[in-house]
Order: C-alpha cells, then structure tokens, then sequence
C-alpha cells in the first residue's frame, strides 16, 4: 500500500500577523524572537531529531477539511522533516463533555484510516489512545498537586467549553481537563504541540506543570513548545466554524456525491457577484477559500474568475476543487478501508510504544519523587 503524502504546500506555521496577537498571548511572545512559533520552526530545521511533536483528536466525529488544512498536513511535514510525530486519540477524554462515548470504536477506525491515507507512516510516526496506556493516566494524581483549584477556575478555554456544554453539571474532568491533557503531552515527554490557538491556555498548564515538577522534584519534564496553526479558519456550512460535532462539516472520508451535496446546502449571501471579502462576506469568502486551498491558487483570482457566475458556479468551483484534490487520499482510504485488521494493528503497535515511553517516565517520576519501586 502506498503511504505517499499528499501536498503539503498550503501549510506553513505562523503568519505575518502574528505581531498582533503576541501582545496580548504570552504563549507565543512575539512573532520571531526566542520562543515564537517562527522561531521554533527555524530550531526544527536545524536538528529534526532533537522534537517530538504530540498532538490529537478526540474520537467524537470524522475529521473534516478543517482539520486537514489546520492540523493534518502539517502533521505528515513535520514527519517528512524527521520530527518524532505521536498522534494521540484522547477516548477517555470524549467523557469531558458528554455522558456517553458513542460509536468510539467506529470513530477511532476512521481517525487511523484518515492518518493513513494522508501519508502518516507506522514506520516513522506512532498512533496512540489513552484507554491502553495506564502509566500515562496515573500521571494525573502528582499533576493535580501541582495547580490550584483557582488556576483550574480560571482556565478561558475550560470556562468556554463550560458555557458550551450539553451537560447540565460541570465534571471534575471538565475542570481537570488540561491537567489530563498535560499527562498526554509530558508521558512521552513531547516538546512541540501543534495547536489551535485555542488551546494556548491549555498548553500554559502543561508548561506549568512541567514548570513546577522539575523545580520541586529535580528535572524530568520538558517544557513544551506551541506550534500554532498558520491555516485561516474554514467556515461550516452553516457558517458558524467547521466542527466533527457540528454537523456542519465536509468530512475527509465523505463520497464525491456527498460534497457535492454538503457544498449546495452551505450559507452564501444576497450578493451575486463573488467577492473575496472574509471581513465583509465571511460564507462566500469561505467557499472561495477553501476552493483556492485545495487549488493551491490565491482566492483573489479565484473569485474574480467566478464573478458574475454566482453562489452556483461557486459552489460548482468548490466541489469539483475539494473532490479533485481530494480524490488520491480518498482512493487510498478506501484501500485501507479494506483491510481493518492492519488498520487496527497499527494502532496496537502505536499503544506498545507509548506503554513503553509512559512506563519509563512513570519510573523517573517515582524515583524523583523518592518512593517506594
Ligand atoms: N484538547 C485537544 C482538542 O480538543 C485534544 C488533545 C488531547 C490534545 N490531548 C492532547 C492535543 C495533547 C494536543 C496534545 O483538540
């Protein structure tokens, strides 16, 4: 089976308007000097082995063109460059905001049939879930001793998800969640994580905690680094920001025919000639964006060659971009597709590994601690 990456040229890391929002995120701290993403990028370059990338996603919907031009590509870059790249599917996790795991098995099938198809190796790059690594789980206990309930209180993105629930109580899990999210980063000892910025506070726990752990008990931890997302955020048809759990999403894994349809039924506006305007006509903006992206060609040019043609030729663009771009990551997901038992067996030698990285970081935190073994 082929593992051929797809392109991977509309992802880069860390645009030129970060200048803006280093001001107001001390996770990034400027655009190019020491720490920012820019930064990290040049470190990379240099000494590829010298990283390990930790990242993931919650196995709660299939993944969509947001994420694949967010977070997958860069993924199989960083793996192409010679970083360590380790995915996690956080399954325990898909409690945090709802009661009942549902179809997690199927959801996490389709997750490694996606890593596959896009070009993420087995041989290079490990795939793990939380519920098989029992090391990384006990992590929580000395982690949780290391922040207060006060900074928990005061976590933004805790307070969104909160706010956002469907639940009508909020978990200790909830609470505790960028603590569990620490515990996956620091058992494998990962020290770059590509991340939405939404997950910046998130990662300044994990920082914290590595922060604190090494002061009290002597160095065990990293202290890792942001990575974040360069990619424009894409629209769900709705308009409202593409998400697995929206139903508003163009999933990788979705039929030509299936595009075809999605795209129809998304959200335009009342102006017939095509524009592209995020600010002003952020649905049509959208729709040009995401045909540019997949085109590799700049949006300017795209909605100019549309102009008078309107939402329907739009939308004709957008589906023939998205299943012409798409079509060798879906003809080699339905190759894999056929063969679950390999499929499934990668994530077996995934969970082997992590045990191991887990296990070995366990046993320096119980010596740096001075306990029993
Ligand atoms: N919190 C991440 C999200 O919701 C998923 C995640 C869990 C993660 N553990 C992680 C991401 C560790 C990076 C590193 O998208």
């Amino acid at each position: 089976m082929t593992t051929t990456a797809v392109t991977t040229t509309a992802v880069t890391t860390e645009p030129v308007h970060a200048e803006a929002a280093a001001a107001t995120d001390p996770a990034t701290a400027g655009a190019t000097g020491p720490g920012s993403t820019a930064d990290l990028e040049r470190r990379i370059a240099e000494d590829p082995a010298a990283f390990r990338v930790l990242t993931g996603d919650r196995p709660t919907g299939p993944l969509h063109l947001g994420h694949y031009f967010g977070s997958l590509l860069n993924r199989v870059r960083l793996q192409d460059l010679g970083v360590d790249v380790i995915v996690l599917i956080p399954d325990y996790q898909v409690i945090t905001d709802r009661d009942t795991a549902d179809r997690l098995g199927e959801y996490t099938d389709g997750l490694l049939l996606d890593y596959l198809a896009l070009g993420l190796d087995p041989a290079r790059s490990t795939v793990f879930c939380h519920s098989a690594v029992p090391a990384l789980n006990q992590l929580m206990l000395p982690f949780l001793s290391l922040v207060s309930v006060a900074e928990l209180n005061r976590n933004p993105t805790v307070k969104d998800e909160i706010a956002h629930s469907r639940q009508s109580t909020v978990s200790g899990l909830m609470l505790t969640y960028p603590v569990h999210q620490a515990a996956d980063i620091l058992a494998c000892k990962g020290n770059v994580v590509p991340v939405g910025r939404d997950q910046a506070p998130h990662l300044e726990v994990t920082r914290t905690i590595a922060r604190r752990f090494n002061e009290r008990y002597g160095r065990v931890f990293p202290e890792p680094d942001i990575m974040l997302s360069a990619a424009p955020l894409l629209l769900g048809t709705d308009g409202t920001k593409m998400s697995k759990s929206r139903a508003n999403s163009i999933p990788l894994s979705a039929t030509a025919d299936e595009t075809a349809r999605l795209v129809k039924g998304a959200t335009t506006d009342a102006d017939r000639h095509i524009t592209y305007d995020p600010d002003a006509r952020p649905n049509v903006s959208s729709l040009v964006l995401l045909a540019s992206l997949c085109l590799d060609r700049d949006p300017y040019e795209v909605a100019a060659e549309i102009g008078g043609g309107g939402a329907a030729a739009l939308k004709r663009t957008v589906t023939d971009a998205v299943n012409g771009h798409l079509a060798p990551f879906r003809a080699r997901r339905a190759e894999y597709a056929k063969d679950l038992a390999y499929v499934r067996s990668v994530l077996r030698a995934g969970n082997e590994r992590a045990n191991a990285l887990a296990e070995a970081t366990l046993d320096e935190v119980r010596e740096a601690m001075g306990a029993f073994r």
